[in-house]
C-alpha cells in the first residue's frame, strides 16, 4: 500500500461496483425491499415471512446496510430514503429502473466493452447477434422491463411543460415516445392539443394504457411506425425525448430531416436529451455515454453536435432549457432561408 491507502479504497469502491448493484437488485426481487417498507424487522423474522436462508439473508441485509440502502438499529432493519425509492409500486419506478440495469440483456452487453473500444462496433450486437430494438420485438419480458424501466428514468417528463409552453399547440407528434407519459403530460398541459405517439410495437401496449383515455376522447392517435422511414406530417410539435442519443448521426440526421420535411412551417422540433458541456462530463452524462456505445450506434452529444446535426437537416436551436437530473431540452426550428 502506498501512502494511506485511500486510493486503493477508492479502487475497491469502484470495482465493487457490481456487486453492490447486484445486492440492490436482488432484495428487490426477493420483496426484501417491499416487506421492509411495511415496517423494520430483523433478519430472523424476515428471513421466516420470505422463506430465506437466514444466515445468507441476514448478510444481504448487513451489506444493505453498509452502503445505505437500510439502517439497522437493535438489530432490526428499515429503508433509508434511498431504500424507501426502491419499494415496487413506489412513484419513482427506480425498483423498475434497478431490474433493467442488472438484467442480463444489458449486463451481457457491457461484458463486451472491451470490443467496442477496441472495433467500434456495438457490444450490445455482439452479445445478442441483433441491434437493441429489433431484440426487444423478440423479447416480450425484456420489453416489458426496459420500458419499464424508461419510464421510470424519463420522470423529468413531468416537469417539461413548467419550462415549454404547449398551450398554443394544435399537432404534437411524440416519436419514439415510449410508455407515452411525455405526451399525456402535454396534452394534460394543453387541452387544445391533439397528439400522435409514433413507436414500434413493444411500447405501444404500455402507451396504450397511459394513453388511453387521451385515444378514447379522439384526441390522440398511437401509430405503430419507424421514424428512420418518416414521421407524421403537417404538426407543429414534434418531440424526440431520449430517442437522438440511440442513433449515429446519419440515422439521427435522417429523422430530422424527416421532422423537417413533414412539419408545418411554424413547427418546433423539441429534443430532450443529457446534453454533454464542451468540457470535462457530469458523471450521470458520461455514464450514458458510455452506455449508449455499448447498446447502440449513438451518443450523447455536446450542444455543438445537436447544433450541426440539426443545421445538417435545415433546423436551427432557438433556445436551450434545463431539466432535471442533467437532462436538456433544445427548441429548434426551420432555419430561416
Ligand atoms: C430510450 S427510449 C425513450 C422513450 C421515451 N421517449 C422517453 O424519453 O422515456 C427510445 C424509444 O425509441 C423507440 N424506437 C426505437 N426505434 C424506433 C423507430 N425506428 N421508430 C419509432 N420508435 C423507435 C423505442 O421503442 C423506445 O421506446
Amino acid at each position: 500500500m502506498v501512502g494511506d491507502g485511500s486510493a486503493e479504497r477508492e479502487v475497491l469502491r469502484i470495482m465493487t461496483g457490481p456487486w453492490v448493484a447486484r445486492a440492490v437488485a436482488t432484495a428487490i426481487e426477493l420483496g426484501v425491499l417491499d416487506r421492509l417498507a411495511e415496517g423494520a424487522a430483523d433478519g430472523a423474522t424476515l428471513a421466516a415471512e420470505l422463506d430465506l436462508n437466514p444466515d445468507r439473508s441476514g448478510r444481504l441485509l448487513r451489506l444493505l446496510a453498509s452502503v445505505g440502502v437500510l439502517e439497522e438499529s437493535g438489530g432490526r432493519y428499515r429503508p433509508t430514503g434511498v431504500g424507501a425509492v426502491l419499494r415496487r409500486g413506489h412513484p419513482s419506478g427506480m425498483a423498475d429502473l434497478a431490474l433493467l440495469y442488472d438484467s442480463d440483456m444489458f449486463t451481457s452487453a457491457w461484458a463486451r466493452l472491451a470490443d467496442t473500444v477496441r472495433t467500434g462496433e456495438t457490444a450490445f450486437e455482439i452479445a445478442h447477434g441483433t441491434d437493441a430494438f429489433t431484440y426487444l420485438e423478440g423479447h416480450p419480458a425484456d420489453a416489458a422491463r426496459y420500458t419499464a424501466g424508461m419510464a421510470a428514468s424519463g420522470r423529468f417528463a413531468t416537469t417539461l411543460p413548467d419550462v415549454h409552453d404547449f398551450t398554443g399547440a394544435r399537432v404534437v407528434v411524440d416519436l419514439g415516445g415510449g410508455d407515452g407519459e411525455l405526451l399525456a403530460t402535454v396534452l394534460d398541459r394543453a387541452p387544445g392539443a391533439r397528439g400522435v405517439l409514433v413507436e414500434r410495437p413493444p411500447a405501444l401496449a404500455a402507451a396504450r394504457t397511459r394513453l388511453g383515455a387521451f385515444v378514447d376522447a379522439g384526441r390522440c392517435e398511437l401509430v405503430e411506425g419507424d421514424f428512420l422511414r418518416g414521421v407524421p406530417e403537417g404538426a407543429d410539435v414534434y418531440m424526440l425525448s431520449r430517442v437522438l442519443h440511440n442513433w449515429s448521426d446519419g440515422d439521427a440526421r435522417t429523422v430530422l430531416r424527416h421532422c423537417r420535411e413533414a412539419m408545418a412551417p411554424d413547427g418546433l422540433v423539441l429534443i430532450a436529451e443529457r446534453v454533454l458541456p464542451d468540457d470535462g462530463s457530469p458523471w450521470l452524462s458520461a455514464v450514458l455515454d458510455a452506455h449508449m456505445m455499448v447498446m447502440t450506434t449513438g451518443a450523447e452529444r455536446t450542444e455543438r453536435g445537436y447544433e450541426a446535426l440539426l443545421r445538417s437537416a435545415g433546423l436551427t436551436t432557438h433556445r436551450v432549457l434545463d431539466l432535471v437530473l442533467e437532462m436538456r431540452l433544445l427548441v429548434a426550428g426551420p432555419v430561416a432561408s
